[in-house]
């Protein structure tokens, strides 16, 4: 991946801070679609995905898809409404694609356990240069289906519960900023209205 179309401008958001920047795994046979990310500001972001139903080869190339985009984009979380699909599926790595081994898919995923708290900064690809201290749950249970409709369990620790919270929020039309207090939202929200404005948003 990090191919020439949109890697050269992906940002470091959605991605610790120290995390190097790394090559996607191998490329499956079928080439794969770089979506573009959605930005903050079109609606599909604000909406519940619907539920997955239909688990068959275009699913699969979907979140082959989806993790390319990710990987491009240097994120580790990529949720569908962010390519513009209101569905409630959404693909992880918090290594950044450097552990094959790592890649999650969620779908139609429901959090069915979590503990603890952590306070940590956080972004989002779909809002590129913010970032912003949101408390999440230290471990998080999750129940979902994988790409083949197959239920499974999975707990996550620090990042990787953080993760599956952020963009388990996505699909239910929740962005990070509403975590965060009024008036460092708020002021977000102006910055970004001032980029639309002079067309850099
Ligand atoms: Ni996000």
């Amino acid at each position: 991946m990090p191919d020439k179309s949109t890697s050269s401008k992906a940002s470091a958001v959605e991605r610790p801070q120290d995390a190097p920047t790394v090559a996607a795994p191998e490329k499956p046979a079928t080439p794969l679609k770089i979506y573009p990310i959605v930005k903050y500001g079109d609606p599909i972001l604000e909406k519940p995905g619907a539920p997955v139903k239909k688990f068959d080869a275009a699913l699969e190339k979907l979140v082959e898809d989806m993790f390319a985009s990710m990987y491009a984009a240097q994120g580790v979380g990529l949720a569908a409404p962010q390519i513009g699909l209101g569905l409630r599926l959404t693909v992880i790595d918090v290594t950044a694609g450097k552990n094959p081994e790592a890649k999650i898919v969620l779908a139609n995923p429901e959090i069915i356990h979590a503990e603890g708290e952590v306070r940590e900064e956080e972004g989002c690809l779909s809002i590129p240069g913010f970032r912003g201290y949101v408390v999440r749950p230290q471990f998080v249970t999750v129940k979902a289906q994988n790409a083949k409709g197959e239920s499974f369990e999975i707990r996550g620790e620090n990042l990787l519960a953080r993760a599956f919270c952020h963009e388990i929020d996505h699909l239910n039309g929740i962005l990070f900023i509403q975590h965060l207090g009024m008036l460092k939202r708020d002021l977000i929200k102006r910055k970004i209205k001032k980029l639309k404005k002079q067309g850099e948003w």
